[in-house]
């Protein structure tokens, strides 16, 4: 199935987590917590941190020159490079301006896409568009995050979910018959303040009194945004199935957001898929929100999991409220 002109696909992917590790183990000795408690109720078991001195473009640029060396591509054929992150290098110029003049992408447009934990996927959708419109060529899809910026060292509720890194794919056009057979975005903006942070923007600039009220962390209903993930991670993945004219069987392999192990497995038991045919990464770097799925993927398709002419499924959810999803045949070979 073809949606537009042409037919648009993942040429290559690339991935980078820095090399700083903070166990469960380290965690129990700054909050009240226990290493089982956080293994049983999400399944994590460490999280990489970046350096006091890398940024969300650092990480990303390294992810980058990663995706695009599996792609065979060099950096001034990219036309277009969508960063995903909430966790910017700062407001403004974008990450993406960062990140295209640290590979030398001179000929790439670029800008950032914030969906939260749903950006890569958002960012990814995007993409399809512009190529299957037959208005670009090459575009460069990243998801970046620095979470250990904005999370709260204090709070238990929160400080064990989180992890940085990145994940990039370029998408390109393929032979028809492969690449994005559907899409699916949503969104609903009433569940926002279940999953936000409070400063730093517009409605309360940065200031002693937000900085002492603590306003400049993720602040999160875990149980409200947990119950919303297994509905929509279910529903999300059936949309993009459905679309895509397969059935739920004919899926090869799905790659969920990682956000907590319970939520994936509530999510495979509605969706009926094993999971064998699941990849799970969660236990070594916790919740990369937008880098969460390009991560997985490029681990996915390194370790050969996934193969050309495989159905991949991509599902994640994320603050807004926000979930995306879609359905790609594989295109191409690991390199
Ligand atoms: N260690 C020990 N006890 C803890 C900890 C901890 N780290 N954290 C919370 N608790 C306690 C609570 O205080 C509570 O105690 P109480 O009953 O005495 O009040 C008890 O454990 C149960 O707390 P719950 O919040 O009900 O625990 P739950 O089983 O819901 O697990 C969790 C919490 C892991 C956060 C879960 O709700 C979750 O994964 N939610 C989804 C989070 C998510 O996916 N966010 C995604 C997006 S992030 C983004 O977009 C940046």
């Amino acid at each position: 199935m073809k949606a537009g002109l042409f037919s648009s696909g993942i040429i290559g992917t690339g991935s980078f987590v820095p090399a700083q590790i903070i166990t469960n183990q380290d965690l129990e000795k700054i909050v009240d917590t226990t290493s089982e408690w956080i293994v049983a109720r999400t399944g994590i078991h460490q999280r990489r941190i970046a350096d006091i001195n890398q940024a969300a473009s650092d990480l990303s640029t390294i992810a980058a020159k990663r995706a695009l060396e599996s792609a065979g591509l060099e950096a001034d054929e990219l036309d277009l490079i969508i960063v995903a992150t909430i966790t910017p290098d700062m407001h403004f110029p974008s990450t993406a301006c960062i990140v295209q003049n640290n590979i030398g992408a001179a000929k790439a447009a670029a800008f950032d896409l914030e969906a939260a934990c749903s950006g890569f996927l958002y960012a990814l959708n995007v993409a399809n568009q512009f190529i299957a419109a037959g208005f670009y060529k090459n575009i460069l899809v990243i998801g970046a995050e620095c979470l250990s910026r904005i999370t709260n060292w204090k709070d238990r509720r929160t400080c064990i979910l989180f992890g940085d890194g990145a994940g990039a794919a370029v998408v390109s056009r393929v032979d028809d018959g492969y690449g994005f057979l559907s899409q699916y975005l949503g969104a609903d903006g009433s569940g926002g303040s279940s999953l936000n942070m409070k400063a730093g923007g517009s409605r309360l600039p940065a200031s002693l009194e937000t900085v002492e009220k603590e306003l400049h962390y993720v602040s999160m209903d875990g149980s409200e945004v947990f119950k919303f993930a297994v509905r929509i991670m279910t529903s999300a993945a059936e949309q993009a199935i459905k679309a895509a004219g397969i059935k739920k069987e004919e899926i090869d392999f799905l790659v969920p957001h990682q956000a907590n192990i319970r939520i994936i497995d509530g999510a495979a038991k509605r969706l009926n898929i094993s999971l064998d045919k699941i990849y799970v990464n969660l236990h070594k770097y916790g919740n990369m929100s937008a880098a969460s799925i390009p991560v997985a993927l490029d681990e996915a398709v390194r370790s050969e999991k996934i193969k050309k002419g495989d159905y991949v499924c991509m599902v994640g959810f994320g603050g807004g409220l926000t979930w995306a999803s879609n359905v790609i045949k594989w295109a191409v070979r690991a390199k």
